[in-house]
């Protein structure tokens, strides 16, 4: 393990050197999230990307994070520093199953959510984040929504809305497993203390939460709120960040349970790597590019 210092020094060296930004997600390690250049959600991270003029963008998250880059700039090069670093959600959503069930649902439009592979967001008529999930499916003009592949995203937006929302049954792991006696016990710990959830959790610690946010959401809420503590219903990453940009103000982590492996993948060394060697570098054939970039492009259009 090289020193902390030597390698910020080398990182701002190849930074410079192949004119290069660092993104990174809320839930990436205190070392990653320290020598990003923007720190964010999914919305605010693709938004970034989509706007950098820089030739290169190391993309401090999880793969689908890395190919939206990709597919919003494919003049960049985008580095994914640790190549395993996946979404178990995403994996649970196919192109191929998504064409059978359009095809059971004519009518209805396709809303993905971005946590998905490129060539299921091909298969799609517009992108969501969960920043955004219910501003979106209200802008649709169809009145039948297929929503992949969250199915508490699916839930949550389900009661915002008009529309008839058809759930593809995926979900993420590691905000699936919070339970609601864990909910219980922390309100019963912390009494009178609010508690703000991640959309992916279940529609029942949904009714338990006094808010419900994106983590960009929950950046802004910590920043706002007059209280002096707050209970937090996501990936314990975020409170790196929260507790950083507030010191005095203190985060408890809903449930010691909420960890995503996959974000911890990437550290600076591995940063520093990526840099040295252009490589992992995320790349989308074309063909699947195009129809992708659509479905995300009108996403972005539309909030
Ligand atoms: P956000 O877009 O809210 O940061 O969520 C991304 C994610 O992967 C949540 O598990
Ligand atoms: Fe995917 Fe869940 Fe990890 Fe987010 S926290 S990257 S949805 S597995």
């Amino acid at each position: 393990m090289q020193d902390r210092m030597v390698l910020n020094k080398r990182l701002l060296e190849l930074k410079e050197k192949r004119k290069a930004v660092i993104l990174a997600h809320n839930y990436q390690l205190p070392e990653v999230q320290d020598a990003a250049d923007y720190l964010g959600d999914s919305f605010e991270l693709s938004r970034i990307a989509a706007q950098s003029t820089a030739e290169v963008i190391v993309f401090c998250g999880v793969h689908f994070m890395a190919e939206v880059a990709a597919i919003l700039g494919p003049e960049k090069t985008v580095l994914l520093p640790d190549i395993l670093a996946g979404c178990p959600m995403a994996d649970m959503a196919s192109a191929e199953g998504m064409r059978e069930m359009k095809k059971q649902y004519p009518n209805a439009a396709v809303a993905t959510y971005v946590n998905s592979s490129a060539a299921v967001k091909a298969e799609s008529d517009i992108c969501v984040t969960s920043a955004n999930a219910v501003a979106v499916v209200n802008s649709l003009e169809t009145d039948e929504i297929i929503f992949v592949p969250d199915q508490n995203l699916a839930d949550y937006v389900a009661r915002h809305t008009e529309k008839h929302i058809i759930p593809w049954a995926g979900c993420c792991p590691i905000h699936h497993r919070v339970s609601l006696e864990e909910v219980l016990a922390a309100r019963k710990k912390h009494p009178g203390v609010p508690l703000m959830v991640h959309p992916e959790c279940r529609p029942e610690i949904i009714d338990e939460a006094d808010h419900v946010y994106s983590t960009g959401g929950m950046i802004r809420f910590g920043r706002e709120t007059d209280h002096p503590k707050i209970l937090v219903g996501t990936e314990m990453g975020l409170i790196y960040r929260l507790q950083k940009e507030n010191p005095e103000k203190e985060f408890c982590l809903l449930s010691q349970g909420l960890v995503c492996p996959d974000m911890k993948y990437i550290t600076l060394e591995k940063v520093v790597r990526a840099l040295e060697t252009l490589q992992p570098c995320i790349t989308v054939p074309k063909h699947i590019r195009g129809p992708a970039a659509r479905a995300l492009e009108r996403m972005l259009a539309t909030v």
